[in-house]
């Protein structure tokens, strides 16, 4: 499918996991991709690196600049980059809070301020921010984490708002726990990493991990001119962790 020919997108967090999983999609189904990483240095192929700190405002202009400026517009933004923080209300010190606030909060807000002067002059402007399940479930000791992504839940739905009129949809995704180096990294510091996944997969009612991949499809979903009727959608993609209740299975 090349749903994406003939448009330019930016992919931030596209260096790793479900961002590199988007941005490499968005290239297969024709897309320009621009990929916007504190360590861009593994990004290859079609996919072009900027290296920016998504907390760094100046950093985060000049890498929007550029890729706009080498790719000749851009179309779709991709607001992924993010970082975890585990732990209750009262685990961290304010200087963690403002840390992960900063990222996966006003990371997005930078990146869409000076991606939206492009998005502007674009005939399919697309906005996708990478929410979570922890937005919308209580989820233990995840205070922290759950209020950054309750924030990006909420921008969303003020940004579609927003920029309805301009022609720029704005969606976002709500993964479940997602087979990622980042979940990698949570278990390796598990005391029993085994029982860890066991105990995220048995969280969702499909028994396994989401992939990568499969966010990333809802993510170009949400992205694609084929939804140009779809804006202010959170859009869950966890295995039907949010949405359904099972019973216990039977004892075999
Ligand atoms: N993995 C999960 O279970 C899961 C579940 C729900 C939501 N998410 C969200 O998905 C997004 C991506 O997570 P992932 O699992 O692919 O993680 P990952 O750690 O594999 O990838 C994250 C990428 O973001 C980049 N990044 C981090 N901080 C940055 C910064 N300050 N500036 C620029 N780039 C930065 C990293 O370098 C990395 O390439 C995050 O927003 C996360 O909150 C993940």
């Amino acid at each position: 499918m090349t749903d994406f020919e003939g448009l330019n997108a930016l992919v931030t967090g596209g260096a790793s996991g479900i961002g590199r999983a988007t941005a490499e999609l968005l290239a297969a189904r024709g897309a320009h991709v621009a990929v916007l990483d504190l360590d861009p240095s593994g990004v290859a192929g079609p996919l072009r690196a900027y290296p920016a700190d998504v907390t760094d405002d100046t950093a985060v202009r000049a890498a929007v600049a550029a890729a706009a400026a080498d790719l000749g517009g851009l179309d779709v933004l991709v607001n992924n980059a993010g970082i975890g923080a585990q732990g209750t209300v009262a685990d961290h010190d304010d200087a963690q809070w403002r840390a992960v606030l900063d990222v996966n909060v006003l990371g997005l807000v930078r990146t869409t301020r000076a991606a939206l002067p492009h998005l502007r002059r674009s005939a399919h402007a697309a906005i996708v921010n990478t929410c979570s399940i922890a937005a919308t479930a209580g989820l233990p000791r995840r205070a922290l984490y759950s209020a950054s992504k309750g924030a990006v839940l909420s921008l969303t739905l003020a940004m579609a708002a927003d920029h309805v009129r301009e022609g720029i949809r704005v969606n976002c995704v709500n993964p479940g726990t997602v087979d990622t180096p980042w979940v990698g990294r949570l278990l390796d510091a598990a005391p029993d990493p085994a029982a860890e996944r066991a105990a995220l997969e048995a969280r969702q009612p499909t028994g396994r991990l989401v992939s990568a991949e499969e966010v990333a499809a809802a993510i170009a979903y949400l992205a694609s001119p084929l939804s140009g009727a779809t804006t202010g959608t959170a859009l869950a993609v966890d295995g039907g962790m949010q949405g359904l209740r099972l019973r216990p299975p039977a004892p075999r």
